[in-house]
């Protein structure tokens, strides 16, 4: 696909979108298991991803692939129920496609979520993790190829691809509503097979937090596209390898509903205070 196809699949999908739900201020991508948080938004107007032209479909197990548009605290929230990833076979432009419809469609801030495996081993099941950095382990960069000079600069800047306001904004609210919430570093691998022990050794002696197969991309490019990101994890697991047992789907979908509470509860709160 030639840049400018792309730039016109991007206005056609921000257009189906416009059309069928409108515009807002804050996007929320929520991953694995958090899916219901779309029903927090009042007023809402959905659309089907296979309603909207060239977008990709979900084929993830508790990725419902829907685009939502609502109101929650006065202010114009979208919230993809379902994202893409590249274990899925997409491409990376196709993975990032969301992020930069949300910028078409007027999105300042995007909150991005996920299930992740916990690396650090105080960490346990159920924990919620903000994410402060990230490390790319996946050998893949969603900005590769001609740059898209009308959403950013060649080189963007990953010092502050996490927005420091809103980090501290989360932990704030974590503290006022006595949620435990953590702070570390997020690893992209590529999946589907979950990590093996060794690499989950290898990420914690490099740095790691949690590891996960989303989220990176998108954070890439939301900062490129020169949006506001926050992204939190999920820890559903404790990653390969520290347990005595297999991972397993089922087991990350059952700790994303579990903790699904305490996570909307904390999300209300930084929305409302945005
Ligand atoms: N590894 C990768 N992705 C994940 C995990 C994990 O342990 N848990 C949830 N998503």
């Amino acid at each position: 696909m030639t840049k400018q196809e792309y730039m016109n699949s991007l206005h056609t999908a921000a257009d189906a979108i416009r059309n069928a739900c409108g515009e807002a201020e804050i996007g929320v991508v929520l991953g694995s298991g958090l899916g219901d948080y779309a029903e927090a938004l009042e007023d809402r107007k959905s659309i089907a991803y296979e309603d909207i032209p060239g977008f990709p479909v979900s084929t993830a197990p508790g990725h419902a692939g829907m685009w939502h548009c609502g109101t929650l605290h006065g202010k114009k929230v979208c919230m993809m129920q379902g994202r893409f990833h590249s274990y899925e076979g997409y491409d990376q432009w196709l993975v990032t496609m969301p992020i930069r419809v949300m910028k078409l469609l007027g999105v300042k801030t995007v909150i991005i979520t996920n299930a992740a495996g916990g690396v650090n081993l105080d960490f346990s099941e159920g924990c919620l993790m903000l994410i402060r950095d990230f490390i790319n382990f996946s050998g893949k960069n969603p900005l590769t190829g001609p740059n898209l000079d009308e959403f950013g600069p060649r080189f963007p800047d990953m010092t502050f691809a996490i927005d420091r306001d809103l980090m501290a904004l989360a932990l704030d609210v974590a503290k006022e509503k006595d949620i435990p919430l953590q702070t570390g570093v997020y690893a992209w691998f590529n999946g589907p097979s979950y990590e093996s022990p060794a690499e989950i050794r290898m990420a914690r002696t490099m740095g790691a937090d949690a590891v996960g197969m989303s989220t990176v991309p998108e954070i890439i490019v939301g900062r490129h596209s020169g949006l506001r990101v926050m992204a939190m994890s999920c820890i559903t697991n404790m990653a390969a390898g520290i347990l005595d047992k297999a991972l397993s789907e089922e087991e990350v979908l059952e700790t994303g509903r579990r903790v699904k509470g305490t996570f909307r509860s904390l999300l209300d709160e930084v929305i409302r205070r945005i």
